[in-house]
């Protein structure tokens, strides 16, 4: 029996049970990726990568990050897996959804665009990353697997450009996770990209 989704916060969209951010059974699952020629219409059953050695799907209806973090160190490994939900935007914007990447770091959501405004490769291919210095770890980022950028998943700022990519708020509720339609770092100056919505690599 499906455990019941509870009513997304205002301004959150749904992005799926906490158990579809566990690690994929088979550790060859970043090769069976899809990028944006997909053509699916199901928000839920997107894009996903993961490097977290395979473990077995639960058995609960219900999944909480606890789960999730015991599930990846009992493999010696942080999950790293990023799934990758459309949000639908206003009417008559373009593109109409803008696809977001929400992946479970180090004990934390982050959800960023998933086009890197270098090139407009997936972001969910690239690698979630410590951000530090002189041995301190100030927060976390994802690097683009096709060229390297890296950019902060909290602020969106690139480390070596001036570009900033789209972060969105995460909350979890009841073994749910929901992600903000708006970006949380508007305020962050700095040229954004798109590609008109879709990943070009
Ligand atoms: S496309 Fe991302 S770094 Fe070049």
């Amino acid at each position: 029996m499906a455990s019941t989704i509870p009513t997304a916060p205002d301004g959150y969209i749904h992005a799926g049970p906490v158990s579809d951010f566990l690690p994929t059974p088979s550790p060859s699952s970043s090769a069976s990726e899809t990028n944006g020629d997909s053509g699916t219409d199901n928000a839920n059953e997107q894009d996903t990568t993961s490097v977290c050695p395979a473990v077995s799907a639960p058995t609960t209806t219900t999944t909480t990050t606890e789960t999730l973090k015991a599930s990846c160190k009992t493999q010696g490994e942080e999950g790293q897996l990023i799934k990758v939900i459309e949000i639908p935007q206003p009417a008559g914007r373009y593109p109409p959804v803008k696809r977001v990447a929400v992946s479970f770091f180090h004990d934390k959501w982050y959800a960023f665009i998933n086009i890197c405004p270098h090139q407009g490769s997936a972001l969910s291919r690239g690698t979630m990353t410590d951000i530090e210095d002189m041995g301190i770890v100030w927060g976390a980022g994802v690097t683009c697997s096709l060229h390297s950028w890296t950019f902060d998943a909290s602020s969106g700022q690139s480390d070596s450009t001036r570009f900033v990519i789209d972060t969105h708020d995460v909350k979890e509720i009841d073994g749910h996770v929901f992600v903000s339609q708006k970006p949380k770092n508007a305020h962050i100056a700095g040229p954004r990209r798109d590609f008109g919505g879709r990943e070009m690599n």
